[in-house]
């Protein structure tokens, strides 16, 4: 059987790490797969079928008839392409929050390394080299000051034409980190085999020309 490379890019919100990526599998012809956005569709589905986080009899029933997969780098949830809709403050939230229920994560872990036992993959997410790929050739925790992401974030959603403000941003983001690094199963945190980088003041170019000169000097 063929083996398969995984590199795995964790670290907190905002730090960068799907346009990081996206770009160094890019630039390898491997594929990219955002974990985060999994975690997002499951979100979705539970807000747009009123499944409250509580309603573990109702989570299972869904989560038993739910496809998600990626197409030309669209998220697909039950055949239908949902990218668009999933980057919302709301779904962020309902993101984070079902990512601390075991049966969801059991449910995407198992589809993840499905993903990555079948070509080579580029993952983002938050326990990718903790968890869902511990034997992954290259581990690369990315991170960046809470402010410094909440202005990348914040700029992003002006673009978007949101009506935020940037204080709201820091202040959710210091929410959702603190919810994803100390929920109980699997949270956010550095593998001791992590090569850190520290994108404060990096491009996002520079971080994916650092992460291809690692991988290519293989570790
Ligand atoms: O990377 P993101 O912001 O799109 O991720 C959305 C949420 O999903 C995030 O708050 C934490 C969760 N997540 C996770 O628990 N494990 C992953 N591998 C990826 C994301």
């Amino acid at each position: 059987m063929k083996e398969y490379y995984q590199i795995a890019i964790d670290g907190p919100s905002g730090a960068g790490k799907s346009t990081v990526a996206k770009a160094v599998a890019g630039r390898l012809g491997a594929e990219y797969i955002d974990t985060g956005a999994m975690y997002r569709a499951v979100g979705y589905k539970m807000a747009a079928n009123g499944i409250g986080m509580g309603d573990a009899e109702g989570l299972e029933a869904m989560l038993a008839d739910t496809e998600i997969d990626f197409a030309h780098g669209k998220v697909m949830l039950d055949g239908i392409d949902i990218s668009g809709g999933i980057r919302t403050e709301a779904i962020s939230k309902m993101a984070s929050d079902c990512s601390a229920i075991p049966a969801v994560r059991e449910k995407l872990v198992a589809l993840q390394r499905a993903m990555g036992d079948k070509k080579n993959v580029v993952m983002d997410g938050r326990d990718i080299g903790s968890n869902v790929f511990p034997d992954a050739r290259f581990k690369f925790y990315l991170t960046a000051s809470p402010e410094e992401r909440a202005r990348r974030r914040y700029l992003e959603m002006k673009e978007g034409g949101a009506d935020v403000g940037y204080g709201q941003v820091l202040a959710d983001i210091e929410a959702r980190d603190f919810n994803d690094s100390s929920r109980e199963l699997n949270p956010l945190a550095v593998s001791e085999d992590a090569v850190v980088i520290d994108s404060t003041d990096m491009s996002a170019a520079e971080v994916a020309d650092r992460i291809i000169m690692i991988v290519g000097k293989g570790g």
